[in-house]
């Protein structure tokens, strides 16, 4: 949900065309977050003159495509160059106002850019902040919650200098003081015609990262952050900069921070201080003097190639077809075979010192949204066997809306591959303060959830760039199969189960390998699918998941309706939609409730269905009722890992249908991925 970025080089000289291609970059990394406006702002030839702002409507590329037209007409000299300068970048998918220029940030403060501002996230109390600057002499512009910000700026720089009759107000003063002003969610890029050079990034529940490159050895040693006394850079250049997410900063740094709630961070003279706002502590009117923060960057542990399309068209495409690897990753390390005594088990480090705690649960949670919540709903069988506790599922936003019961002696589980998403995010403060354990899965390390909850396991999927997700999906499934085994601990009952299921998972990405070969009988079967209205599929027991999450695929992304029906379910109202032109997929896998799809599949056919039936390598003939039904045959595995295979096809088939109905696969109309809002 909107992604921000900045670019600050100091004391290395660069042209301006050189910092738009950085800035632009950036935006291209992050469009996945939102692609319905974007926007920079970068200096003039000198900084007494106003920061220069381009803005424009749609995709990245309408925006570079508007900055080079513009940089014609206006002779706008590219090859100048800048020794330090401080540049910011918004890509914008829209929550206050439609997709318009005039919505798109940054967001200024008036008509000498006095103060802009680039922000994801929403400010809730932006009504009444506007109806007091209106009430100042301010006028808006635009129809966004962010315009109040770089407004506020400048009222609390305005009034700070007429009350103490000069300009000693420090850039972090001004931004303390907004921020205390400020209600809802947001990270925060702010930029200055009054403190050039000078950038400040701040957040309160949306995500933030900085970057910081340096351009010689000897920089790099030694503590970097400091309160007010900026840290001797002795000059050394360095480049530093400001993302939503790691994605963006990969190409240029592995040395990472993670930025906290509350804090305010200022790049100044190449240095970096931190700054902890102190909210209440602070009275309104009066900037007060917040704490100071000092910590070690991290090192981002990414590879460049993961954020490359690499040979494939989409980045749905890759990810799609990379999750033998991607499953592989997630498995390393955590799945024991072999040695003496007990043979196989699974380590968990993550949990390590919960498990006692999770066994004595009275029930699991599984709290998610989306896909995230399908992957749960997949692996809730196998945790309910191996554990023998009761596992219930919550969509997060239904839990909070009706504020379910969560309780101290729950153990509530939380997914999301962003580890972002405002809804998870609500449901674990909820969680927490009703008591219960929480434990964390995501594929995002560092992120709000994996930092919020007791403890957890990292998917380590890799970056997901496609806005629908795919890898991450099995990978969760994977995970969660994986902590079913944990939590069932070793009991010689079930031994044989979780010695085949081990044996399984250990063999799944050959098997997830042999089910991409379908690729083409997909592309086909979405030849023959491509102008349908509509798709049911039906699913039941581990593939109810299955039915679900296919559907999901294929409405997000090839905007065809899709519906995801519980088989027995069917008897009970869908079977009124069934004629002979709708066409149904069934998931009819070897399983326990193997038989019952069957009858399904024949009561299906009774009503002149279009059937399409996935089943077992195999079991072509038990199903296809004499040829009347097209199959896609799958590898057969344990029924809890089932999903995990029974899931490409469907993938495969909504990536193709969207290609070939022509609409953006990794852009789909409307959506966006780390959902940061509620
Ligand atoms: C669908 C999709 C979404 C997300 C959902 C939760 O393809 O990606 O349904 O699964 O928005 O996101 P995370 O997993 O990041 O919490």
């Amino acid at each position: 949900m909107c992604g921000i970025f900045a670019y600050l080089n100091y004391n290395v000289r660069r042209e301006r065309s050189c910092i738009l291609q950085v800035l632009f970059n950036g935006l291209r990394r992050l469009e996945y977050r939102g692609y319905d406006s974007a926007g920079v702002s970068i200096d003039a030839s000198s900084v007494s003159l106003p920061p220069l702002v381009f803005r424009q409507e749609g995709n990245i590329e309408s925006l570079v495509k508007s900055v080079y037209q513009e940089v014609d007409a206006t002779d706008l000299n590219l090859a100048e160059s800048f020794l330090t300068h401080a540049g910011i970048a918004h890509t914008r998918w829209a929550t206050h106002g439609e997709p318009a220029t005039k919505n798109s940030h940054p967001q200024s403060s008036g008509a000498e850019n006095e103060f802009l501002v680039v922000h994801n996230g929403v400010i809730t109390n932006h009504e009444v902040l506007k109806q007091t600057l209106i009430r100042h002499g301010f006028t808006f512009e635009s129809d966004t919650d962010t315009e109040v910000i770089p407004k506020l700026a400048k009222y609390v720089f305005d009034k700070s200098n007429e009350d103490s009759g000069d300009t000693t107000v420090t850039f972090s003063q001004v931004v303390l003081e907004v921020m205390r002003h400020l209600e809802g969610a947001y990270a925060l890029i702010f930029k200055s015609r009054h403190y050039p050079n000078e950038l400040i990034a701040c957040k309160r529940g949306s995500p933030l990262l900085l970057g910081v490159k340096e351009l010689t050895e000897e920089s790099s040693k030694g503590s970097l952050f400091h309160d007010d006394k900026y840290p001797t850079q002795n000059g050394n250049p360095r480049e530093l900069f400001l993302s939503s997410d790691a994605n963006a900063l990969v190409e240029h740094t592995r040395k990472v921070l993670v930025i906290e709630d509350g804090e305010v961070v200022h790049l100044k003279d190449g240095g970096v201080s931190i700054l902890k706002f102190e909210g209440d502590k602070g009275k309104r009117g009066v900037l007060s003097r917040p704490a100071s923060v000092q910590r070690a960057l991290s090192v981002l542990e990414m590879e460049v190639e993961q954020i490359h399309k690499g040979n494939y068209e989409h980045y749905m495409q890759k990810e799609i077809h990379e999750q033998p690897e991607s499953l592989t990753t997630t498995m390393r390390g955590r799945l024991i075979r072999g040695g003496t005594c007990k043979a196989k088990t699974v380590l968990l480090g993550g949990l390590k010192d919960h498990l006692k705690t999770i066994r004595r649960s009275r029930r699991i949670v599984f709290i998610g949204c989306g896909t995230s919540y399908n992957a749960a709903l997949a692996a809730r069988p196998i945790l309910e066997e191996l554990s023998g506790i009761p596992v219930t599922m919550e969509i997060a936003s239904d839990l909070l809306d009706r504020q379910g019961p969560i309780y101290r002696e729950d153990t509530a589980v939380f997914v999301s591959q962003s580890g972002e998403t405002a809804d998870t995010l609500h449901a674990l403060e909820y969680a927490l303060q009703n008591g219960a354990l929480c434990v964390g899965i995501t594929n995002t390390v560092g992120s709000a959830i994996a930092r919020k909850t007791h403890c957890g396991v990292h998917i380590n999927a890799g970056a997901e760039i496609g806005v629908a997700s795919t890898k991450a999906y099995t990978s969760q499934i994977v995970v969660m199969a994986m902590l079913a085994l944990a939590i069932g601990g070793d009991a010689i009952s079930n031994q044989a189960r979780r010695e085949a299921i081990i044996d399984c998972l250990f063999d799944l990405p050959n098997k997830v390998r042999d089910v991409l070969k379908l690729d083409q009988e997909m592309k086909d079967l979405a030849k023959l699918l491509i102008a349908e209205q509509s798709l049911l599929m039906f699913g039941r027991g581990y593939n109810y998941a299955t039915a679900l999450e296919g559907s999901l695929k294929v409405k997000e992304v090839a905007l065809m309706h899709s519906e995801g029906i519980l088989a027995g379910e069917m008897k009970h109202g869908p079977l009124a939609l069934v004629d002979e032109s709708l066409p149904i997929v069934v998931i009819a896998t070897r399983d326990a409730c193997f038989s019952k799809q069957q009858s399904v599949i024949q009561q299906l056919h009774a009503r002149k269905g279009r059937l399409i039936v996935m089943c077992s390598s195999g079991d072509a003939t038990a199903v296809s009722l004499g040829g009347a039904c097209r199959v896609i045959e799958v590898p057969r595995v344990e029924d809890c890992l089932q999903p995990v295979v029974n899931i490409v096809p469907l993938q495969l088939l909504a990536y193709h249908l969207t290609v070939l109905r022509g609409y953006n696969v990794d852009q789909p109309r409307n959506l966006a991925k780390s959902v940061t809002t509620e």
